[in-house]
């Protein structure tokens, strides 16, 4: 049995990375600040099954302000899910994504380096490539948006505290997860609520953009994998992806299939930041990790309307 840190345990991500280092065996020590970008009763709701371990102690904390260099101490892995994720709102709350993203991981590597800890998994995401993340882990990063810019510098923070201290850190670079508990604002949230609500669903962009998807229970396995495979793993990046490449055009017609509700598109021009083509190559994950995406995409939104139905 290890004992797991995992930051952001009230997300999305976090609390299904929870739950099944959980079914594992482990021991979970859960930190998570509610940070009101969406409603905390969501989050109160993702930490429901966790919550009822007795190997699972959760702390609300911020990582920017807080003490937790006790919670660190004796800690065997860190998985560090906390950030500001979501690219559009970082044109507008700018600070909140610096200080979230940068500064608390900041905080983490420290307490981490001061605690010895034999692994920090830093999350982190496709948005650092910019506009185009199509290529492997060494293509250029040149980032399209505030919340990449603030996601290379976590990472750039992850090598400088590699590099000067020893810290032994593992990057994954996640391509737009979905599935049950998706955050209330990526689009396949959006349009499953507004399918089932019928109201009309905002298309920025002619659909054609193409997504990488990956079903969350495969992200949080390639996550595990990197814990696993520690010793491989080490001071490497992976992306995170699914094995399919679909247009937002497709998802849409497959989710009218599924719910049997006909979509009401209003079409608006892309947005500042908006990533136009991704498509996650995961030859390393693969061989390094032995991470293989199993869920396919008409599986895993079929997945994500169950959950949506129970939570309407
Ligand atoms: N969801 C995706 O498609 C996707 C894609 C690529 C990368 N990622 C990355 O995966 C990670 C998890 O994303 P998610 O979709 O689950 O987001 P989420 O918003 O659901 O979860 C992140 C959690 O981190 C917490 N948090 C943020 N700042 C904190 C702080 N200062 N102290 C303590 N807790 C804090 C928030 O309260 C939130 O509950 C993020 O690092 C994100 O950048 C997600």
């Amino acid at each position: 049995m290890s004992r797991c840190l995992v930051t952001g345990a009230a997300g999305f991500i976090g609390s299904h990375l929870s739950e099944a280092l959980l079914a594992k065996g482990h021991e979970v020590v859960a930190i998570d600040a509610f940070i009101p970008y969406y409603p905390r009763p969501i989050k109160e709701r993702n930490l429901e099954k966790a919550r009822a371990s007795g190997r699972y102690q959760f702390h609300e904390l911020d990582l920017r302000e807080a003490a937790f260099a006790h919670l660190v101490e004796g800690c065997d892995v860190i998985f560090h899910e906390a950030a500001m994720a979501g690219l559009m709102k970082s044109w507008s709350d700018f600070d909140l994504y610096a200080s979230c993203n940068m500064i608390a991981t900041k905080r983490l590597l420290e307490a981490a380096r001061d605690a010895k800890v034999p692994q920090v998994i830093h999350i982190s995401t496709s948005s650092v490539y910019g506009k185009e993340a199509t290529g492997p882990e060494d293509s250029p990063l040149t980032p399209f948006s505030p919340y990449g810019i603030t996601k290379v510098a976590a990472e750039n923070l992850c090598r400088a505290f590699q590099a000067n201290f020893g810290v032994p850190v593992t990057i994954l670079r996640y391509f737009s997860v979905y599935g049950p508990r998706q955050r209330p604002d990526m689009a396949y949230n959006i349009l499953i609520r507004n399918l089932f609500k019928g109201e009309s669903f905002t298309l920025y962009g002619d659909g054609e953009q193409t997504r990488s998807n990956t079903f969350v229970a495969d992200c949080v396995n390639a996550t595990i994998l990197a814990y696993e495979k520690r010793s491989a793993a080490l001071g490497e990046v992976f992306n995170i992806g699914g094995g399919e490449i679909v247009t937002l055009n497709q998802v849409i017609r497959t989710l009218e299939e599924i719910t049997g509700k006909k979509a009401r598109i209003e079409r608006k021009p892309p947005r500042p930041g908006d990533q136009k083509h991704t498509a996650a190559d995961i030859q390393k994950a693969t061989r390094i990790l032995g991470y293989r995406p199993m869920t396919r995409v008409l599986d895993g939104l079929k997945a994500q309307v169950d959950w949506e139905k129970t939570v309407l």
